[in-house]
């Protein structure tokens, strides 16, 4: 196999998008499209990839990370201008570059993989991956001759009239023989109505060299969609939902309305889940087998595991366990641990707590800053006060400690196992296992004395 190199264009503005965002970080199915991009090539056996920055360069490099070599293209003069950027990083090195535009978030690495194999199977010193667009407008055309192969690519602000009916467009993924690319981009010149430096325009230096230059047509138009402006980007987001969701319900998974469930890319789903309507499922997120997810919930980078039930609710950046039962309405904010057979009830917040097998919060709760043990018993209403104005502080629960309703719980405290907390009660200091704690004025009832009170009757 040859050795493989990658540009990944992402130094425009992105005018068209009307945003402080720069183009390439718009997110598609809640991942930036340069991301979507480079996560595809990377499953290519690239040895090397340079992403082309300029507009947002930092935040480009920031989101892109290690992956990639860098090449600053502090103006941006056009497509070929920036390829032209990673000379310094690739000319003269032996081997075939795939360059890919940022703003084609879904672009398969099935698909390029096709397109190296057809760039090496017809000896080509430049292939150009095309596609037939219902709506050509705004794409280059690929100009084809007599006998079918590409002459030439035009812009859309250069064809003519005729050259605009042309439906095959340029999807903007190509590969080169490196060393020729580089060569030919000395060429290119920006006599265009853009003014603009095009990359396209290497294929006819090529051609016109008496290189062989080929096209490789693929049948998916949505893939290749570039996105330029508000419309496009929902059109991507609607196209990746469809086929993220595909996928998902091909392994086993029940979306009961598709159309209305919203899962990232990189979300992972064991058989059997059902997802309700309304349902987002976010970042890194992870979940086992035949859990019921939603209506109505949202979760991100959290571990899920079998069996599970999660309803109306919110959870971020947390694990939860096998045989669990959250909301309607519970909020799981970041860095909790729930483990098996817990239940979480309505209106119930938990944050950066561990909750022990088979404990409970069943009602309208907040634990924070919390270690609870197993088989407890959160009464309705029970808060952890974690906080004084400035520090947060710990609550401990042993196993099987009932707190009974509408207790404050004063950090930092300990309720020693098996302890027993009266309603009510406000503990500002620790609970001796097995112990019964009142903390609370006791009842006083003045017989009669209601009518000593003088009120209006
Ligand atoms: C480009 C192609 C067009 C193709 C279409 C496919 C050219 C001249 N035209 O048009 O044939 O049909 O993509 O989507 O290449 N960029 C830079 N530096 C620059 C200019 C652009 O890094 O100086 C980056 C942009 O950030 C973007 C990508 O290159 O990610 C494509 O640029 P864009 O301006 O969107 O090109 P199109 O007009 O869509
Ligand atoms: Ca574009």
């Amino acid at each position: 196999m040859l050795t493989r190199y990658a540009v990944i264009l992402a130094a425009g503005q992105g005018t068209r998008m009307k945003s402080k965002l720069y183009k390439v970080l718009h997110p598609v199915c809640g991942k930036p499209m340069v991301q979507h991009v480079v996560d595809q090539v990377l499953k290519l056996n690239i040895k090397e990839m340079v992403t082309i920055i300029g507009h947002g360069a930092e935040d480009v490099k920031s989101q892109l990370g290690e992956k990639s070599s860098y090449a600053l293209q502090a103006e941006q003069l056009g497509t070929a201008h920036a390829v032209m950027q990673a000379k310094e990083i690739l000319s003269g090195k032996e081997g075939v570059t795939v360059v890919v535009c940022g703003d084609t978030p879904l672009i398969r690495s099935e698909t390029i993989e096709a397109l190296f194999a057809h760039h090496e199977q017809t000896e080509a010193k430049a292939t150009v991956l095309t596609a037939w667009a219902n709506d050509p407008t705004g794409y280059g055309r690929i100009i084809r001759n007599g006998e079918g192969f590409v002459e030439k690519i035009v812009e859309h602000k250069d064809a003519s009239l005729e050259e605009r009916n042309i439906h095959e467009i340029n999807t903007g993924t190509y590969c080169f023989d490196n060393k020729h690319l580089f060569e030919a981009l000395q060429n290119v010149s920006n006599d265009n109505v853009q003014g603009e430096y095009y990359l396209p325009d290497v294929i006819e230096i090529l051609k016109k060299q008496g290189e062989t230059v080929s096209a490789y047509q693929t049948a998916d138009f949505g893939e290749t969609l570039g996105v330029n402006d508000r419309v496009a980007l929902a059109e991507a987001e609607r196209l990746m939902k469809l086929r993220i969701n595909e996928a998902h319900m091909r392994n086993g998974v029940t979306l009961i309305d598709p159309l209305n469930t919203y899962i990232g890319p990189d979300v992972i789903i064991g058989q059997d889940t059902v997802i309700y309507p309304g349902t987002i499922l976010a970042g890194k997120t992870v979940v086992g087998a035949e859990n019921k997810l939603g209506p109505g919930t949202e979760i991100k980078d959290c571990q899920i595991g079998d069996l599970t039930v999660i309803r109306q609710s919110v959870a971020h950046d947390s694990v939860i366990g096998s045989h669990v039962n959250i909301g309607p309405f519970a909020h799981i904010r970041p860095q909790s641990d729930i483990h098996d057979e817990v239940k979480i009830g309505n209106f119930v917040e938990i944050k950066k707590a561990v909750f022990g097998k088979a404990s409970k919060a069943s009602h309208l709760s907040y634990i924070g800053d919390a270690e609870v043990g197993s088989d407890v018993n959160i009464g309705c209403g029970s808060i952890t006060v974690n906080y004084d104005g400035k520090n947060k502080f710990l609550t401990k629960i042993e196993d099987g400690v009932f707190i009974g309703c509408n207790s404050n719980l004063v950090a930092p405290v300990t309720i020693g196992k098996g302890a027993y907390v009266a309603a009510g009660s406000t503990i500002t200091e620790d609970v001796p296992g097995e112990a019964l704690s009142i903390a609370r004025a006791r009842q006083v009832n003045k017989e009669n004395y209601v009518q000593n009170l003088n009120i209006k009757k």
